[in-house]
């Protein structure tokens, strides 16, 4: 792997959260090279309006650049085996979105292209980013302490509205693009990987029911991006007349589940709930305590007892404990959300990149770099990023439940 003054970052794919990669990475002072679309006219318009200097022609001239040590791979699901693998191939540290892929077998060969870079020192990560709220830590945190006692139940909800009438489109609909599984696939996964993160247990059996709530939808002419509906049609968009497309993939997911330690779980997943945005509700049930969480009120995480006065913790410095106290920017009462959670995500990443040497003598997050000796007193995040391997795993649950929305049965994930 080349070895550089100032590593730099490249993105792959600048739609919605393309962009939002850029900005965060701009927060964290980690120079952005450039960014290649899905031609060359897209790759100079992204450039111009993301302010970025290059605009790749090709992933080939991509890989080739020295100064990249960084690809962010934003593109839809179809592409991140392609990009992913030979990005790692050619030596760059990969952040990828998420799902890893267009299904599991996709996703262990991503997973192992990533075990293999691990033996040169090279990363990789994935975007779930609802992992590194405040509050979330700190749900992590008194579950691992001990502090509401066994884990019993774990159930939530993760709705939107921005797919719910026949004249919202997006590639995710199709599941050449997004893969056969949209709704559980874009954000069950999202759900699912918390569960499992702040459990810090495993779904091992799943039962599903998958439903397309919209078995035909207009297709307009010209792409639509992620959320451009803003509660407008989607074909409002000047271009080529829609047409009636036949659908398949899934608005709406329930999913039963087992985990590992012998929890119990369920989720309802929807993108078709009107006035749901992004309703991200994760409830965790211990034998002494509950905690709530809801993604839309992020900064006020719910605890209940039984024989005390329920309460609502505020995120705050001084209140949280040291593990969450990590993923805190601002004073209580000041807000904090996506942004910020993704930003401590990315933190995550290029702090350990910095913690194992990356960038020596030009990294940009200089608090971060340990003096030499030091390695051992890393700060708990260095390392906290969602891996290939645990993404591969995810892949596993996801294609369980699928399985057992065709069969009408308990599956074994994995088996
Ligand atoms: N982690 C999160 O919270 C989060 C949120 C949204 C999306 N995502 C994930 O990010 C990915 C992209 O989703 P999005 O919502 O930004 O989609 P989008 O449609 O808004 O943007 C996708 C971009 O990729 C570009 N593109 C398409 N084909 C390409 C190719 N072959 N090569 C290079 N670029 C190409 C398109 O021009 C577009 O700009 C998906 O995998 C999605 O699941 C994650």
């Amino acid at each position: 792997m080349q070895r550089m003054k100032s590593p730099k970052a490249a993105i792959i794919g600048a739609g919605f959260i393309g962009a939002v990669h850029v900005d965060i990475l701009r927060r964290l002072g980690v120079p952005v090279a450039g960014v290649l679309a899905e031609s060359v006219q897209a790759s100079q318009e992204a450039a111009r309006q993301l302010g970025l200097t290059k605009a790749y022609s090709s992933l080939e001239e991509l890989l080739d650049d020295g100064e990249v040590a960084v690809v962010h791979d934003c593109t839809p699901n179809r592409w991140h085996r392609e990009y992913n693998v030979r990005a790692l191939q050619a030596g760059k540290h990969v952040l990828s979105e998420k799902p890893l892929g267009m299904d599991s077998r996709e996703a262990a060969e991503q997973a192992s292209a990533a075990e293999a870079a691990a033996r040169r020192g090279i990363l990789a990560a994935v975007n779930f980013g609802y992992r590194y709220y405040p509050l979330v830590q700190q749900m992590r945190a008194m579950v691992q302490r001990g502090e509401i006692g066994a884990v019993r139940l774990v159930h939530g909800t993760y709705t939107q509205d921005w797919l719910c009438e026949s004249t919202d489109y997006n590639w995710r609909v199709e599941p050449e693009l997004g893969g056969k599984l949209r709704a559980l696939g874009d954000i069950g996964s999202h759900w699912l990987d918390l569960a499992q993160y702040v459990t810090g247990q495993q779904i091992t059996e799943v039962a599903g029911d998958l439903a397309t709530l919209l078995p035909r939808r207009q297709k307009p002419g010209r792409e639509v991006q992620t959320f451009a509906g803003g509660g407008q049609p989607s074909h409002a968009s000047p271009g080529p007349a829609p047409d009636w497309v036949d659908v398949r993939t899934d608005d709406y997911a329930a999913v039963l589940f087992r985990t590992e330690a012998g929890a119990h779980g369920n989720v309802v997943i929807s993108q078709a709930s009107p006035g749901r945005k992004n309703h991200l509700t994760l409830e965790v049930v211990g034998s002494e305590a509950t905690l709530y969480w809801d993604q839309e009120q992020p900064n006020q995480l719910w605890i209940g007892r039984r024989h005390r006065a329920n309460a609502l913790l505020m995120k705050d410095p001084g209140l949280l404990c040291p593990q969450a106290g990590q993923y805190v920017r601002l004073p209580g009462g000041h807000n904090e959300g996506y942004y910020d959670a993704l930003y401590h995500l990315f933190r995550n990443f290029y702090g350990t990149l910095a913690w194992q040497g990356e960038g020596e003598g030009g990294t940009t997050l200089p608090e971060q770099r340990p003096a030499e000796g030091e390695k051992a007193a890393a700060p708990g995040w260095v390392g906290d990023f969602p891996t290939f391997a645990q993404s591969y795993r995810l892949a596993l649950v996801l294609e369980a439940i699928w399985e057992s929305s065709q069969g009408g049965h308990w599956v074994k994930v994995g088996a």
